[in-house]
């Protein structure tokens, strides 16, 4: 079975493309390499001792991606990385995001639909809940006004692809994420934010490793147990198995609505200073930080309810807090 990963170089990319060819599936990656690199490609072949099938495509460009989808008539399903990600930039470049994650949706969304019963994974956010009124967060929970137009995409996009299984045979799976971390246990593929990094984990390692001097703790004044903010942390390669089953299940054609929708996270809440605890007793590093002020937009907590994912995909999170951290440190041990 051909499956095509878009923006199959990017950080849940190359561990998803890791994972499917770990599982017996033919890969093809597409990628513009705007926020990746081809090293990426030699690391994965590290991994698997192949290098997959790779093609420089802009899924903004639909010429390009019609006449790629015109040389593979064998593609059977496609997972969708292909998008950006930072909060922070996509409130200063709107367009930009619209573009890059609406726009190519639309663009992607017309040549899978010309396939018979194509297979689409769509990656999504636990962003669409925001502040959830009810923990641990369902499937069910209401998508409430997104804070960013990052957030903005991702709802639009589970509207767009909605829409489109009603008037053809796409069979979609929205994946919402939330927060993946760490790196694959051979440290050849990780996370490579561009800059400074928003993210804590990348904060932490780059804090860690001396790039940057203290972390800072957005807040410890919300209702809490310890005043910091609670997220549910996925350590990526067990994403990377999701998108795995949540594909096998559409090619399969054991899904059970022609869009379906599931949380992928632990159903671990954690707070910011237990992740600051725990990489520490985890790695041994001292990590110094200091309490910092609020960053806008953050909610106070969000942590998944994984039944549905457990019980429909059979798909459950393995790893531990613990080992994702140990795995983002020996990653940015090795960039060093
Ligand atoms: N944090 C710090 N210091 C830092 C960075 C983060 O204290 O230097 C805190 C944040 O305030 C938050 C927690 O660590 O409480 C996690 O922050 P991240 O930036 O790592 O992740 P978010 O929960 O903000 O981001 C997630 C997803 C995004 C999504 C966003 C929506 O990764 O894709 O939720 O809120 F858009």
């Amino acid at each position: 079975m051909k499956i095509l990963v878009t923006g199959g170089l990017g950080f849940i990319g190359s561990h998803t493309v890791v994972a499917l060819v770990q599982q017996g599936h033919e890969v093809v990656i597409i990628d513009n390499l705007s926020n990746s690199s081809l090293d990426v490609l030699d690391r994965i072949a590290l991994i698997i001792n192949k290098k997959p099938e790779f093609y420089q495509v802009d899924v903004r460009d639909q010429q390009q991606l019609r006449d790629f989808f015109q040389n593979h008539q064998d593609i059977e399903g496609c997972i969708h990385f292909a998008a950006s990600k930072a909060v922070g930039e996509s409130v200063e470049q709107p367009l930009h995001y619209y573009q890059n994650n609406i726009s190519a949706l639309i663009n992607l969304l017309k040549e899978l639909t010309e396939i018979e019963r194509c297979g689409l994974i769509f990656s999504s956010s636990c962003t669409v809940y925001g502040q959830a009124d009810e923990l641990p967060i369902t499937e069910n929970a209401p998508v409430k006004k997104a804070e960013s137009p990052y957030g903005n995409t991702k709802q639009i996009g589970e509207e767009i692809i909605t829409d489109t299984t009603k008037v053809s045979d796409l069979q979609a799976i929205s994946l919402r994420y939330f927060n993946p971390i760490g790196a694959h246990e051979t440290a050849y593929i990780g996370e490579l934010p561009k800059g400074t990094p928003q993210n804590l984990v990348p904060y932490i390692t780059q804090t860690a490793i001396g790039i940057i001097e203290e972390l800072s703790v957005f807040g410890d004044d919300y209702p809490t147990d310890d005043g910091t903010c609670i997220r549910d942390y996925i350590h990526v390669v067990d994403l990377a198995e999701a998108h795995v089953v949540a594909v096998e299940r559409l090619i399969n054609q054991k899904n059970k609505t022609q869009f379906e929708v599931f949380n992928v996270g632990t159903g671990k809440g954690n707070s910011v200073l237990e992740v600051v605890k725990a990489f520490e007793t985890s790695t041994g590093v001292n990590l110094p930080y200091k309490i910092a002020p609020r960053r806008s937009g953050d909610v106070v907590a969000a942590y998944a309810d994984t039944t549905k994912a457990n019980q429909e995909l059979g798909w459950t999170a393995k790893h531990s807090l613990e080992d994702a951290l140990k795995s983002a440190w020996k990653w940015q041990k090795n960039l060093a």
